[in-house]
């Protein structure tokens, strides 16, 4: 597993994760539509050009798994990340997770996953985050309110 910069073609394979139903389940705080191609690299432009993210691409024996980020919300750095569900239990996340974290550098830093997105809590726990608070939000990935736990590493 390594990480690289994010190169133009990536952003076809990243739409390609997120059209995935168990995976939008899973993460829940996903975009209203994810079908919708032109909002889609809107919001990957947006992300890019932004100087204060950092995102980088996971590659897996030479193929892209997906993505893994830190972008600024409410004022505090906050990481996010998606894998391809086909290589989902590889131990990816975590892996990736923790290389980000030395790249990025900053603590504290935060995350925030569904109370029930087990694999997204238990890949946070082993990089060293605890939980902090919960909270509920609308989540577009299940139309509905869900409750959410907001994690913090230091
Ligand atoms: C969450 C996600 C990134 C995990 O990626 P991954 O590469 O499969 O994660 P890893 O293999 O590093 O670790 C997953 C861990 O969760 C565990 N796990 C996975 N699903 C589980 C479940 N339903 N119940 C309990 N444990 C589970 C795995 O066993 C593994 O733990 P282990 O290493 O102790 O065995 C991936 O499922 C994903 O992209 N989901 C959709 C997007 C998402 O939810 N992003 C996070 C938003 S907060």
């Amino acid at each position: 597993m390594t990480l690289r910069d994010v190169g133009g073609g990536d952003i076809d394979v990243f739409y390609k994760h997120q059209l995935d139903p168990a995976a939008i389940w899973m993460a829940a705080f996903t975009s209203r539509n994810p079908e919708g191609r032109d909002a889609f690299d809107s919001h990957w432009r947006k992300v890019l050009d932004d100087r204060s993210n950092t995102v980088k691409t996971i590659l897996f024996n030479g193929g892209i798994a997906g993505h893994v980020a830190k972008y600024i919300d409410e004022g505090r750095p906050e990481v996010t990340y998606w894998i391809d569900r086909a290589l989902w239990g590889k131990g990816i996340a975590t892996d990736a997770l923790l290389k980000f974290l030395a790249i990025v550098a900053v603590c504290p830093i935060f995350a925030r996953a569904a109370r029930d997105n087990i694999a997204s809590l238990t890949v946070l726990k082993k990089c060293g985050f605890v939980i902090t608070g919960d909270g509920t939000g609308y989540a577009n990935g299940r139309r509905g309110e869900v409750e959410e736990f907001v994690l913090r590493l230091d």
